[in-house]
């Protein structure tokens, strides 16, 4: 069927959500709100009202919308080369690269797309590096993740996901995979296997509700696998480049992992970056033809990369996130018997429970619309709060103001 092209003028906010919702699959449930515009931690929707982003695209926008400096650095390389593929060099690959794994501590950097094609590489690397490199034989790999997981869409990611909603329909699904309960080290040691080559986790777990591991779980997690000689990956896609108050989520349990997998903030809201962060050991095993990417290390993407690693090299960015994170916490914690059950903090990042018998998750995510302050719930009674790291103290209080509210308000 072909669909032809309108030329009218310019549509209101419902009229744009009708024909997204008609032209677009389904997959997604978005809030009402068309965004039009947007600078810093505000939005503007198409009749011109102003939203406080307290989502931030995930943490993909944690230098917030349109950070000048990354858009200048971004500016300037359009007009130079945006694509040459990895069939050639690009002089914006290497100093990206370089300074990004000098950010981590780690030798190499190989560079991607998307947080899940992250992690496909990752998993694809530690099972080469099981089998060349710890000698498991041939097709027996085995990789430990966490019950709560959430590493992206795929279907070998999926297939280790313990969330039915993700999996329903999209078998048969990858094998080679063990899950064990989160933030119990006994559990994830007694998981490990002459076999095993890789435990993946997410140091804090965003998807799950900012699912914050009890005090030593990391570093017995660390430990556990130096033991047993298997890689210990961390996706911190989501919870890397600021959002914790350190440049890695890892870094405030004092641990240092084999990998590193980054994403969303790495494109600085701006393309699509991501990057496996490792050491010569792990990422050797890779050869010409063994993995890749039309898009992954592009001029434009390491551009923009490099003015990331730029700002996370000034420290800034990390020190509001745990300066505000401390007011965030210390306001919702308020709230907590007030129509919230629990909060869990990490930085400028929060999951926040709804009292079942106020309102659901996704209610309350409305009632915040409403009043102009945008956040996303996660698995039902649970709402995100993760702002631009560059917003003003006084945002983060008008956010917390308006949750308090929308909790007041109750059923209403
Ligand atoms: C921890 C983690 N890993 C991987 C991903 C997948 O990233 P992407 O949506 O860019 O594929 C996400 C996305 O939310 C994530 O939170």
């Amino acid at each position: 069927m072909t669909t032809t092209r309108r030329t009218d003028g310019p549509l209101s906010s419902s009229e744009h959500a009708a024909l997204t919702e008609t032209v677009t699959a389904h997959n997604y449930a978005p809030l009402p709100v068309v965004v039009a515009e947007a600078h810093g931690a505000w939005v503007t929707d198409v009749d011109g009202r102003r939203y406080l982003d307290c989502l931030a695209g995930y943490s993909a926008l944690n230098f917030g919308h349109g950070h000048p400096v990354l858009l200048q650095a971004a500016r300037e390389q359009l007009e130079r080369v945006t694509l040459t593929s990895r069939a050639f060099y690009n002089d914006r690959l290497g100093p990206f690269a370089r300074d990004l794994a000098a950010l981590a501590g780690m030798d190499l950097v190989l560079p991607m797309n998307t947080g899940a094609e992250a992690v496909e590489t990752a998993i694809k690397v530690a099972r080469r590096w099981g089998y060349r490199v710890k000698g498991v034989p041939a097709g027996q790999a085995q990789i430990v993740v966490a019950a709560g997981n959430f590493h992206g869409r795929t279907t070998t990611i999926v297939s280790f996901s313990t969330d039915d909603s993700a999996r329903e329909g999209f078998g048969p699904f990858t094998p080679g995979f063990t899950v064990v309960p989160y933030g119990d080290a006994d559990a994830l040691r007694a998981a490990l296997t002459p076999e095993t080559v890789a435990v993946l986790l997410e140091p804090v777990q965003g998807e799950a509700g900012v699912v914050v591991p009890p005090p030593g779980y990391l570093a017995a997690v660390r430990q556990a696998c130096t033991d047993a000689g298997v890689l210990f990956v961390a996706d911190e896609v989501q919870s890397g480049l600021g959002r914790t108050g350190a440049t890695f989520a890892c870094e405030l349990e004092g641990v240092v992992p084999d990998v590193y997998l980054l994403g969303k903030a790495l494109g600085g809201g701006i393309v699509p970056v991501s990057a496996v962060v490792s050491t010569h050991e792990v990422l050797d095993v890779l050869t010409p033809g063994s993995h890749g990417s039309t898009f992954g290390g592009n001029p434009l993407a390491a551009a923009i990369g490099h003015a990331v690693v730029g700002l996370l090299e000034t420290g800034e960015y990390q020190e509001r996130a745990a300066k505000l994170g401390v007011q965030l916490r210390d306001r919702l914690d308020d709230l907590v018997g007030h129509g919230v059950q629990a909060v869990r903090t990490r930085g400028l990042w929060a999951g926040i429970d709804i009292d079942p018998a106020l309102m659901t998750g996704r209610a309350a995510c409305e009632r915040l619309a409403e009043r102009g302050v945008l956040v996303k719930d996660a698995h039902g009674q649970t709402i995100r709060l993760s702002p631009p790291l560059v917003v003003e103290p006084d945002d983060v209080d008008r956010a917390v103001d308006a949750l308090a509210a929308v909790l007041d308000a109750g059923g209403r």
